[in-house]
């Protein structure tokens, strides 16, 4: 992947997308669609994976097929709203190791502090794919790719499902070589850190925990 941030502006995405903002929207339809749109959005973010062939013989024949190469991949969900985007994820490509990554924002010094890290082995050797559907300040998320990049990981993707230009400033500052993936840039941040238009809370939103 060549380009920092995609937006992936594909029909069925934005349709979703909205249904998604809309504040009428239930908890189910949020986490539905949620899983829709991650999975349409893997799609574009897994483009570019290498491939081999493999001999197979179909009823018909022998012949070389495309399959996917390397050590299979990695997707590393940033607690805990990166949960509902890696389930439709991982449904798409069962075979992936998962790693988690939890932080919390101390309310001093607005700084993210890690509290659960747990990734898989030979990440150096691996594409990850690290998921978290708001990119809002990007200081959690460019502190997630630090941890993961001390793995040695060195080919690594953002997927997100809202963007703010302030986030993706941040990522391009911190993390230049890890192209990000979203479905909407929006505007904006708020006074407290929320995307605008937005959709909220994408945590309580999933969980319903509001
Ligand atoms: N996290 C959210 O859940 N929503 C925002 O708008 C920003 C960060």
């Amino acid at each position: 992947m060549t380009e920092h941030l995609t937006v992936v502006d594909h029909p069925l995405i934005q349709h979703k997308l909205t249904i998604m903002r809309d504040r009428t929207t239930s908890t189910a339809g949020f986490r539905q669609l949620l899983k829709e749109i991650s999975q349409l959005l893997a799609y574009e973010i897994t483009r570019e994976l290498p491939m081999t062939t493999r001999a197979i013989d179909t009823p018909m024949t022998r012949m070389e097929a495309p399959v996917l190469a390397g050590k299979k991949l990695v997707l590393v969900s940033i607690l805990r709203a990166g949960n509902g985007l890696m389930d439709g994820v991982l449904e798409l490509i069962p075979s992936a190791r998962v790693g988690f990554i939890g932080l919390y924002r101390d309310e001093e010094t607005l700084q993210p502090v890690q509290y659960y890290c747990k990734l898989p082995q030979d990440m150096e050797d691996r594409m990850v794919i690290a998921v978290d559907p708001m990119l809002a300040t990007g200081n959690s998320s460019a502190a997630a790719i630090d941890l993961i990049k001390a793995t040695g990981a060195k080919t690594i993707r953002f997927l997100c499902l809202l963007a703010a230009p302030e986030g993706v400033a941040r990522m391009r500052e911190a993390h230049p070589d890890v192209p990000i993936v979203t479905a909407a840039l929006d505007e904006g941040l708020n006074e407290k850190g929320y995307i605008m238009p937005g959709l909220g809370d994408a945590g309580d939103r999933m969980f319903g925990t509001k």
